[in-house]
């Protein structure tokens, strides 16, 4: 008896989150708990109705250019935090970022994301160089920067100069977790204050968290998703822990494919018109990962543009795929991959449409 009592009760939150658009704490939580197996599908089935309503069967195309893996941070759970010794360290100069959005652009895509670590060759006046490049090159594009922590002045000029998207996840919306993650030079009220003063300025943002890092709690993801709906951000990146090697996080366990899956299905049914992608993270922990995640709802895939000869290098955590690829060969691969399950991907910008929704 008690057994079905349950069942109704988190089936019921499903129906109450897709009419409402909002839960309680305590009831997120009973979200986040319930196992039952028809429950995941009962989640997804109604994200996928209201990503079919506002987006259709688009997938729009991100093409991520990773800049740099030097970066002036320690992240406990990051393999390119500074005191890796046994990164081999990159960064592309001006002219290869600017060859691998030319070579992009060819291949269909009107995004470029320029993500990197926080690596100080990169000054303020490289990056308005660059993003101004890219511009002028491909007016018709969208250059989203995913660059880290800078001073409200900097992002302004970044803004000035053309970029219209900046994703910085916010890690975790709890303090106390934020500092098990990161090492005391780093702040919590400092990425947020980052993300507030993103929006401030104008960027469509993404914000995000990693699924199961170390020391998270259920109370820790409600905090998260109610973060979400406050700050209200354009775009919701999330992707599993995954541990690396050369961390000291190396022995914790990875985030699961289920629980990222049920999270993306309640952060769509959360913020109905969203941009959500299904990360390259979800498809190392699970090679079917980003049909999946489409499939839970989420509607934005960013294949990489990097260099193959730097690829292999830019390893966040272990067993990353798609690091032997070409570009084009990976945007075919994920094209085909995208009309599996009954989506398609599409040339466009694909900019953050508020339809509205409160
Ligand atoms: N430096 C920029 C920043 O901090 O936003 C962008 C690069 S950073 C490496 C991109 C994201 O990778 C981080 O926000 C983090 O969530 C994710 N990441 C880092 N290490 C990871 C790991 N071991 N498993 C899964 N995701 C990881
Ligand atoms: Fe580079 Fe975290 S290790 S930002």
């Amino acid at each position: 008896m008690e057994e079905s009592f349950d069942r109704t009760a988190a089936f019921d939150l499903a129906d109450k989150l897709e009419t409402e658009k909002d839960l309680t704490d305590a009831e997120f939580a009973s979200v986040l708990l319930c196992d039952d197996p028809g429950f995941d599908e009962y989640l997804a089935e109604k994200a996928r109705t209201i990503r079919e309503k506002y987006y259709g069967k688009s997938v729009y195309l991100r093409g991520l250019v990773e800049i740099s893996n030097i970066c002036k941070n320690n992240c406990y759970y990051c393999g390119i935090r500074r005191d890796n010794a046994n990164a081999e360290r990159y960064r592309l100069s001006e002219e290869q970022i600017l060859d691998c959005c030319d070579a992009g652009y060819e291949l269909g895509f009107r995004t470029f994301v320029l993500q990197g670590g926080e690596d100080p060759y990169y000054t303020d006046d490289l990056i308005v160089s660059i993003v101004s490049a890219i511009k002028e090159r491909h007016p018709d594009c969208a250059v989203t920067l995913s660059l880290g922590e800078f001073e409200k002045d900097s992002y302004q000029k970044f803004f000035d100069a053309g970029a219209d998207r900046y994703l910085l996840r916010h890690e975790t919306a709890d303090k106390e977790h934020y500092e098990m993650l990161h090492p005391a030079e780093m702040s919590f009220e400092h990425r947020m204050q980052c993300l507030k003063d993103l929006k401030d300025i104008g960027y469509q943002v993404g914000c995000g968290m990693m699924v199961g890092s170390p020391y998270q709690t259920t109370e820790h993801l409600v905090k998260d998703l109610r973060f979400l709906k406050e700050f209200r951000p354009e775009m919701v990146g999330i992707g599993p822990f995954i541990p690396h090697h050369d961390t000291q996080f190396a022995e914790h366990e990875a985030g699961t494919v289920d629980m990222t899956l049920r999270l993306l299905s309640v952060i769509r049914l959360l913020l109905p018109d969203v941009l959500l992608p299904a990360t390259t993270a979800l498809g190392t922990i699970d090679p079917r990962g980003r049909e999946k995640g489409i499939l839970a709802g989420a509607n934005v895939v960013m294949p990489n543009l990097s260099p193959s000869d730097v690829r292999g290098k830019y390893l966040l955590y272990d067993n990353k795929i798609c690091t032997g690829d070409e570009a084009a060969e990976c945007i075919r691969c994920m094209a085909m991959r995208i009309s599996s399950v009954g989506y398609e991907t599409v040339v466009a910008r694909g900019d953050h449409v508020s339809f509205g929704i409160e």
